[in-house]
């Protein structure tokens, strides 16, 4: 049968890390799929840099919306970043042509997502993002699909890998905040501007799409009560363990009788539950259905291998013919959130 032919915009650690996973596993996925994957363009910024994977058999283009354009493109992998740009310039134009996109950009969803989605919709063509959620674990397809026929009625858990990376180094050793920021970021963990992780930003616009998703509400990145762990220090982390307990930065939206919570912000948690005992990098997302009870999903929630992992089992899904709105039901019947700040600390 005829393959699916796929572009990748960006070729960082995310982008890299699919055309590894591609080359690793390449026959395996054509099977599962149905039918062959194969990668026909890329772009990045500098085509000169050495990316560690050989690139050599992909046409490049220097102007990744030119990849939207091309008639040997069914579908783009969009792992450049930002909120903007570029990264929305390219979705846009391959949404309109009718293309599929598959993207881990949480900060451009949780601005654009209706808006894309109901491009997409539009153009019959679909738009994935489990890579931009909770890194490896598919808790989208969690939502979207094997829990869709729950009214489901909280989600919450840890969704930032590098801080949940910084807090249990400094704790396990010692480090001071910046030299643990830093090995997050050479391995891959954080963002390109990681004030949006240690802000917790990135978790927020996590959040936003879970809570859309969960609930059929719109997007609403601008109502989740934000705050971050910059301001969390060593002495806090350790008075915090001689009491028994972890720091964790924790998430939770919940429909609440005034309307939409969500709110992200440190919390102290047992250090002998399953929240306390998350290690690195590792993300938890809960999430409670009135049918199913409460679900649990752990995992690991950056870096290269997950992420490819979860951008591939998208291309897998689009290749098979899988048919799933973005956020689970049709964009324009997302409804508009009331937002509600009460009853956060009984949730805890
Ligand atoms: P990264 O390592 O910084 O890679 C970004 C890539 O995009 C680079 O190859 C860069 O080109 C290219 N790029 C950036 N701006 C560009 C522009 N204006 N025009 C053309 N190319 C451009 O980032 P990453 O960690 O792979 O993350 C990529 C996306 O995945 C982001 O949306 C991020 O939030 C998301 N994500 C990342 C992770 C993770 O663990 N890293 C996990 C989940 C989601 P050059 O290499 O030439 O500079
Ligand atoms: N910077 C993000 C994190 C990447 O650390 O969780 C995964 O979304």
């Amino acid at each position: 049968s005829h393959p699916l032919r796929i572009a990748i915009a960006g070729l960082g650690t995310v982008g890299a890390g699919i055309v590894r996973m591609m080359a690793t596993h390449g026959t395996t996925m054509a099977m599962r799929a149905g039918r062959p994957l194969e990668i026909t363009a890329v772009s990045a910024r500098s085509r000169g840099k050495d990316r560690g994977v050989d690139l050599s058999a992909f046409a490049w283009e220097d102007d990744p919306v030119a990849l939207a354009r091309r008639d040997d493109v069914d579908l783009v992998i969009e792992v450049m970043g930002g909120e903007d740009g570029p990264a929305k310039a390219l979705t846009e134009a391959a949404l309109a042509a009718g293309k599929h996109v598959v993207t881990a950009n949480k900060a451009m969803l949780a601005h654009h997502g209706q808006a894309l989605a109901t491009l997409a919709e539009k153009n019959d063509a679909m738009l994935r993002y489990e890579a931009a959620v909770a890194g490896g674990i598919p808790v989208m397809k969690a939502l979207t699909e094997g829990l869709a026929a729950n009214g489901i009625t909280r989600v919450m858990g840890v969704l930032n890998g590098t801080c949940n990376y910084i807090l249990t180094q400094m704790e396990e050793h010692g480090y001071d905040y910046e030299s643990v920021l830093s090995a997050a970021q050479e391995k891959g963990y954080a963002e390109a501007d990681p004030s949006f992780d240690v802000g917790g930003i990135d978790a927020a616009h996590k959040l936003a799409l879970l809570a859309a998703t969960a609930f059929g509400t719109r997007v609403d990145f601008d109502g989740v009560q934000t705050e971050g762990i910059e301001q969390i220090s060593l002495a806090d982390i350790l008075m915090a363990r001689d009491l028994g307990y972890r720091i964790k930065l924790l998430g939770v939206a919940q429909m609440t009788s005034e309307g939409l919570e969500q709110r992200m912000q440190p919390c102290l948690v047992p250090a002998q539950s399953a929240l306390g005992g998350l290690q690195s990098v590792t993300n938890m997302v809960v999430i409670e259905g009135d049918f199913v009870g409460q679900t649990v999903f752990q995992g690991p929630g950056a870096g290269e291998g997950p992420t490819a992992s979860a951008i591939l089992g998208d291309v897998i899904d689009i290749a098979r013919g899988l048919r799933v709105p973005a956020f689970g039901i049709p964009a324009d019947r997302l409804t508009a959130p009331n937002r509600s700040a009460d009853g956060a600390a009984a949730a805890y």
